[in-house]
């Protein structure tokens, strides 16, 4: 199979390439390389590479930064994916997009399933769910896979885990939110996760996110301290409430991989707390204890 990875120059992109590498004949594209709204551009590699499939990861993914500059999230988040699904259709190409579980409004009690209605409320989660339907209807040979709360890249990344571990290193209380939960998922089990999809299962609406129960922010943090050496006692629970911040965000973003155990496919995503352990011990060395 040969793969035009969009958006490879991110965490997930990353962790996909390192993933899929010698399985899959990549043509990974970062920002710089191709922008998903540059409709010449992508036609120009699509139509040269002449692809198995067209994985979507580009977005922008700022949830703050969306919330106060739409068209940053529009532009990348929807313009971006009906741009790529049209193309690809008009060469006959399969688009696998990844979406959020930000979608949904988070005021479901148990997991997000999907047959659940999305109703977003953030800007991020309004942008990603038009990507999803111009994905929809203009490419009907289509994967969209909604994941979780990703964690993976390295260790100067801004993301929650290298961060966390940065703040841990200068000592101190770490204050976390206790009123959101999401099911953690790591980037090279989501990666394998959506090779085996593609391989395995019909065109659809797909949710795939790390093994095991979901977690709240703060039992999150207390996992990645623990893993690295700290004090998992360090971490203070605390309640959005008290962090007001630009974007909304849903009190539930857990989900549930409903569709698949319907139709009876094991993608074998590993526990994510296994993961995240093995993550931060083998890729975090400069951030542990
Ligand atoms: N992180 C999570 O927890 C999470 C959860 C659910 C779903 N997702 C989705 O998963 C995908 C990957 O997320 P990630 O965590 O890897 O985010 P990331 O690290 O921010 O990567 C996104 C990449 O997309 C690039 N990009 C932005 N606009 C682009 C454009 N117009 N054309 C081409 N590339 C563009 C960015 O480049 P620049 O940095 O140069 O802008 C960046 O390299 C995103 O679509 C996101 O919505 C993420």
């Amino acid at each position: 199979m040969k793969a035009v990875v969009f958006g490879a120059g991110g965490m997930l992109g990353a962790g996909l390439c390192d993933e899929w590498e010698g399985r899959v004949g990549l043509i990974p594209l970062d920002h710089g390389q191709c922008d998903v709204c540059d409709r010449t551009r992508v036609r120009e590699v699509l139509g040269s590479e002449k692809p198995d499939i067209a994985v979507l990861l580009a977005g922008a993914t700022n949830v703050d930064r969306c919330e106060t500059d739409p068209l940053y999230a529009f532009r990348a988040n929807s313009l971006g994916p009906s741009v790529v699904s049209q193309v690809s259709r008009s060469l006959g190409v399969p688009v696998l997009f990844v979406s959020t579980i930000a979608v949904f409004d988070g005021d479901k009690t148990s997991p997000y399933t999907e047959f659940d209605d999305p109703s977003p409320r953030s800007v991020y989660g309004r942008s990603k769910l038009q990507g999803e339907n111009a994905v929809r209807s203009f490419s009907p040979d289509h994967w969209i896979v909604r994941t979780g709360w990703l964690f993976g890249g390295g260790e100067k990344d801004s993301k929650f885990v290298p961060s966390l571990l940065r703040k841990a290193r200068e000592g101190g209380v770490i204050r976390v939110v206790r009123d959101c939960v999401g099911s953690p998922t790591y980037t090279r089990d989501l990666a394998a996760a959506v090779l085996k999809l593609v391989d395995t299962s019909p065109f659809g609406l797909y949710h795939v996110v790390g093994g095991g129960p979901a977690a709240s922010r703060f039992e999150l943090a207390r996992e990645v301290l623990e893993a690295a050496g700290y004090d998992p006692e360090d971490a203070v629970p605390c309640q959005s409430s008290e962090y007001p911040l630009p974007a909304p965000r849903p009190r539930m973003e857990a989900a549930e991989s409903l569709a698949l155990r319907l139709l009876d496919v094991d993608l074998g995503m590993p526990l994510w707390r296994d993961s995240l352990k093995s993550y931060v011990r083998t890729c975090l060395h400069s951030l542990l204890r």
